[in-house]
């Protein structure tokens, strides 16, 4: 396994359309195993592929270290989901409800911002078998999972913010772009794609 450099806001890759996933060829196998290594040492809980630069529709997660807050609006799921998944070509075929929580991305060191999501989806894709399966998720399970499609898209999560809020963010936004950022994994600028 490695560590795979992440790459930033500002790289064309970023904001290209990942291709859906035909099989499970060793290439693929190695992928998975590169993004879990990669999330793990960046300390992220879902990374997609265009991450690492790689145009495949697959999703890595793992959200087992985060405490989600008793009670809180739109936390829960209706059954008890999985905490740590592999997603290939996933396909959201139902949403509900919206709720909005400050999100971070990988690719946007050191910036937040608030997000208005689904409260919860129900989703469709291979597994890390190749097995077709459909899983029903809310709360912070749903919102990574539409955080991480979004980057199979080509978007990013301050799309979703309103202008004047991203307006903001501008000059943080062209230091990560003109490579200006400090990050404790490694990552590839605008400049060094
Ligand atoms: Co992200």
């Amino acid at each position: 396994m490695s560590v795979l450099p992440i790459y930033l806001f500002g790289t064309k890759v970023l904001r290209k359309k990942a291709s859906p996933v035909q099989e499970l060829d060793p290439d693929t196998v190695k992928l998975v195993y590169d993004m879990f290594e990669t999330m793990r040492s960046s300390n992220g809980i879902g990374l997609a592929a265009s991450q690492v630069g790689m145009l495949k529709r697959v999703i890595v997660i793992d959200i087992s270290d985060v405490e989600e807050e008793p009670g809180a609006e739109g936390v829960h799921s209706s059954d008890t989901p999985p905490k740590k998944l592999v997603i290939i070509n996933p396909e959201v075929v139902s949403d509900s409800g919206s709720w909005a929580m400050e999100e971070g991305c990988l690719s946007i060191p050191d910036l937040r911002g608030e997000v208005t999501r689904a409260e919860e989806i129900t989703l469709e894709y291979h597994d890390g078998n190749f097995e077709r399966q459909r899983l029903t998720a809310g709360g912070l399970l749903a919102r990574v999972i539409l955080h991480e499609i979004d980057h199979l898209d080509g978007v990013l999560f301050i799309d979703h913010m309103s202008k004047p809020r991203r307006a903001l963010l501008r000059s943080e936004l062209n230091e990560i772009k003109s490579g200006r950022v400090e990050t404790s994994y490694p990552v590839v600028t605008a400049e060094e794609e």
